[in-house]
Parts: C-alpha cells; sequence; structure tokens
C-alpha cells in the first residue's frame, strides 16, 4: 500500500455534457470529476480547493472511514463546511475494502451540479481478476438544465404540487455525441456501473450482450447471468461482458423507468421533456460506422428497485450472528411543516441540518472533544456495551415511492424485503447468505431489515439518496461507540474548519 496525494480544484465551469450550455461545477476542469483509482489499503490524502464560490464538503460514498469519522464529509454532522477559497484535506486509508465507489458533495444538492466521480479500489487478490482482459467504468445520472439551488428552492417553496419546475426546453436537442465503447472481438470486459442520480433510477442492458454480476457495491459475489440490471441512486455493480459477437456496433441502454418518476410531488417531475432512453454505442474494433440495429433485451426486472435480491451471494461466507443486540425500526413518511413546506418524515421528525444558512458553520453539533452527541433529531445511539454485536434496523415505507437508502461508514446485510403491509415476514428472511451492501431500495408501501455489525466508532447517516428526499429531512444520525469516540485524536485541520470547536 502507499499514500496518494490527490488534489481536487473545485470551481464553476461553462460547459455543455449534453448539448446545453450550462454553469457547473468542476473538478480539475472535468465533469463527471476525474476518477480516483487506488490499490487495497492505500492512504488516500485528498486536497480539496474550493473555489466555487458557496461552502461545500465531499463525501466517499461507501467508503468505512474506520478511526476517522470526520472525513465523512457531511456538513454539520462529521465535519463543518469548507468556505470558499480554502482548503480541506481529507485523509483516510481504504484499508479492508476494494471494489466499486464514488465521491460526491455532500452539501445541499450540489453532486447534481457535477461534483461527483468513481473511486475505484483495486485488489489484486480479486478473484475475477483473470475473468476479464479489459475494464471500463460508466458513471450514469440524471441530468437537469437548471442548477440544483434552482431546483431545489422551486422544490421547497410553499405549496409546491411539482408542477411549477420548468421542464427542459426546446433547446434541449440531442447534439452531443453518444459515448462510444471499443472492444475487441474475443476480448472480456469489466464494467463498473455506477448509478450518480439525483433521482433517476436506471435499467441498463447492452443489446447482445449477457452480463456477469461480479460485485455489488463493493462487495464480491458468486457470478450470475442478467441480461438487464435494475439500479437505484447510489447503487454500484461490475458486469463481465464477453465480446464474442458479430463485429458490429450494439446499443448499451440506460433506461428510464417512467414508474420512477411518479407524477407527485414527492419528486420532481418532467413530464415529457424527459428523455426515457439514453444510450451509448458498444463499437467492436473494425465495426462500420452504422447506428446499431435495435435488438433490445425484453427480460422483466423490477423498475426502480434491487436487482433480485435472492441472485446476489457473497463470494466469501460471511456469516453473521442471529444473536441480535439492538433493533430499531423507522416509519418513513411525507407531510408538510407547519409552514406548508414539503417535508419527509422518519418516525415523525424530519433532519434539518443544524446549520441554518451556509454562512452559520459555528453551530456544529459533533463535538467529540466536548463530549457532546449530535442535538435534536433522529439520533440514534449505539453505546459502547454493544461493540462487536449485530444490530438491526426496520424501515417501514408507507408512501407510493421507492426509497434508495444508504448507510455511510459501513455495509449491511439485506436479510429481508417485503413488498408490502406493514408486518414484517420473518419467515422469508435470508439469514444463510443475504446479499451484503450499503445501499438499498426500501420498496414503496412495503419494508426492509438490515443487520449490520457494530465495528466502527462514529457518527454515520443513514438516508435516502434521492438527492430531493434527503434536503425534505429523510436522515438519521447515528452514534456509533461514543465513548471509544472521545478517545481517538481529531486533526487539528478538522477543528480549524469549526470556529467554535470544542467550547
Ligand atoms: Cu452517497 Cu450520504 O451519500
Ligand atoms: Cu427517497
Amino acid at each position: 500500500p502507499v499514500t496518494r496525494q490527490i488534489t481536487f480544484n473545485l470551481a464553476p465551469i461553462q460547459m455543455a455534457p449534453d448539448g446545453y450550455s450550462r454553469t457547473l461545477y468542476a473538478v480539475n476542469g472535468q465533469y463527471p470529476g476525474p476518477m480516483i483509482r487506488c490499490n487495497k489499503g492505500d492512504q488516500l490524502v485528498i486536497t480539496v480547493k474550493n473555489e466555487l464560490g458557496v461552502y461545500t464538503t465531499v463525501h466517499w460514498h461507501g467508503l468505512f472511514q474506520l478511526g476517522t469519522t470526520w472525513y465523512d464529509g457531511v456538513p454539520g454532522v462529521s465535519q463543518c463546511l469548507i468556505p470558499h477559497q480554502s482548503n480541506f484535506v481529507y485523509n483516510f486509508t481504504t484499508a479492508g475494502q476494494s471494489g466499486t465507489y464514488w465521491w460526491h458533495a455532500h452539501y445541499m444538492a450540489q453532486y447534481l451540479d457535477g461534483l461527483l466521480g468513481a473511486l475505484i479500489i483495486h485488489d489484486h487478490e480479486d478473484p475475477y481478476l483473470t475473468a476479464y482482459d479489459y475494464e471500463y467504468v460508466v458513471t450514469l445520472t440524471d441530468w437537469y438544465h437548471q442548477s440544483s439551488s434552482q431546483l431545489l428552492s422551486q422544490f421547497l417553496t410553499p405549496g409546491y404540487n411539482g408542477s411549477n419546475v420548468t421542464a427542459p426546453s426546446s433547446d434541449c436537442k440531442s447534439n452531443s455525441e453518444l459515448a462510444v465503447y471499443k472492444v475487441t472481438k474475443g476480448k472480456k470486459y469489466r464494467f463498473r456501473l455506477i448509478n450518480t442520480s439525483a433521482q433517476a433510477a436506471f435499467i441498463f442492458s447492452i443489446d447482445n450482450h449477457p452480463m456477469k454480476v461480479i460485485e455489488v457495491d463493493g462487495i464480491i459475489v458468486k457470478s450470475f447471468e442478467i441480461n438487464r440490471i435494475s439500479m437505484h441512486v447510489a447503487q454500484r455493480y461490475s458486469v463481465i461482458i464477453d465480446a464474442n459477437n458479430d463485429v458490429k456496433n450494439y446499443w448499451i441502454r440506460a433506461t428510464l423507468s417512467p414508474e420512477c418518476i411518479p407524477h407527485s410531488n414527492t419528486t420532481i417531475n418532467f413530464n415529457s421533456a424527459i428523455n426515457y432512453n439514453v444510450t451509448a454505442i458498444l463499437s467492436y474494433d473494425g465495426a462500420d460506422n452504422k447506428d446499431p440495429e435495435t435488438n433490445a433485451f425484453t427480460d422483466f426486472v423490477r423498475p426502480c428497485r434491487n436487482l433480485n435480491n435472492s441472485l446476489i451471494k457473497p463470494y466469501f461466507e460471511s456469516k453473521l450472528s442471529d444473536k441480535i443486540v439492538d433493533t430499531s425500526s423507522y416509519n418513513v413518511t411525507f407531510g408538510t411543516t407547519a409552514n406548508k413546506v414539503k417535508a419527509a418524515f422518519i418516525n415523525n421528525s424530519s433532519y434539518v441540518s443544524d446549520f441554518n444558512s451556509p454562512t452559520d458553520i459555528k453551530v456544529i453539533t459533533y463535538d467529540i472533544d466536548a463530549k457532546t452527541l449530535p442535538t435534536s433529531q433522529n439520533i440514534k445511539e449505539y453505546d459502547d456495551s454493544l461493540y462487536g454485536g449485530v444490530a438491526e434496523i426496520i424501515v417501514y415505507n408507507s408512501n407510493q415511492a421507492n426509497h434508495p437508502f444508504h448507510f455511510h461508514g459501513r455495509t449491511f446485510y439485506l436479510v429481508g424485503e417485503g413488498e408490502n403491509g406493514t408486518k414484517v415476514d420473518e419467515s422469508t428472511f435470508n439469514l444463510v447468505d443475504p446479499p451484503i451492501r450499503d445501499t438499498t431500495v426500501v420498496p414503496a408501501g412495503g419494508w426492509t431489515v438490515i443487520r449490520f455489525i457494530l465495528n466502527n466508532p462514529g457518527i454515520w447517516v443513514f438516508h435516502c439518496h434521492i438527492e430531493w428526499h434527503i434536503e425534505l429531512g429523510m436522515l438519521i444520525q447515528t452514534v456509533e461507540s461514543p465513548k471509544a469516540l472521545q478517545t481517538l485524536k481529531v486533526p487539528d485541520n478538522v477543528k480549524a474548519l469549526c470556529s467554535n470547536y470544542g467550547t
């Protein structure tokens, strides 16, 4: 393992990723931002230079941050905001993890404006290393012509009912080149797929090319073949395809499902302006310049939902103890606050960042030295005495949207999931070889049960990754082993960001 020094220069830039020119936030002049590649165990030292003109933070999605909870990037929870024209150095190890991850801004909805990129951790012991010749990294996303702050302010307007969001106008033409993925006949390719959307779930497929799934959210799995793969926000998959077809061009499809964009005020509704059929091209070396023929797979997959859980089996056995040291359950709903603003509630409490405006960074609630825990709403504490034990969380989803919930600082065992009803059916649990992942879709009107080992003292949020839903408050804070946390030494640069740290 080595230490990798990386610099991220964050600044606004004018760009036209889909042919429509707008201001977006770029990192080192790029959108999507630079990909980080490293080996398992490497130390990443990333200097974030903020020239955005606004505050920001960066989160390393899926990384455990073992012993470095303050580099997890959640403002008001694990760190203070990084002001304009200042630098902040994130410094953490990738020990114990490999696979496909990503990084993204975690303040407001800034990652929609471009602050995101892939983070790939290679592993010399990956059992599939010899099963493919080359690899591609594919980031899928929804893309908007308005800035995230415009979208959010419309969305959070009192009385908003989904009708007043301006749809992308007629200057939305498909005048940018499609992405082309070159392959050579006879070779095998690993595609690392990352859904970096604000709200869009995709169904990904490549015409005529079945995919062998080998990795799910950084966890290596027993391989299985599939033609279409359903991915919700923040989920990742690695698949291997065999370039054994005729030397031609083939459509790569990332299809948006209309069911994922319900016409309700829980989701931004762009109506007919949505391009439901996002495409790219898989092009064999030596193929002519013709457009691919249409030959789409039509296998049924559940839109906006997890890829069938029963297909996903971790490659390495890791059985979890059936002894549960803590169970908590959460009911997810939408409602309105007193001033008629739409809000998301988890057990009747809606998360509000503990700073009320971007300039108000004095109110930092996470303060290990002062021995204070985050204040206010939705805080779940796992006492030190539970360390090493298995905790369980049940999420009941009583509305008609599917919510891709992500846990920071850990992976979890997805032991059960139900389509409908308010009663968990334990007889359907998989306690033998459940999927292990960091983002799972809690079905509309249904429930999800996850279990995880308490082995990472820190402050970790658990939230729906649909960006509008986080902003509406669909987030809980968990504090794991607060006493152990207090014995950790908080780096000076973390303290320096907070004007009242330790007071
Ligand atoms: Cu991708 Cu709170 O995370
Ligand atoms: Cu949600």
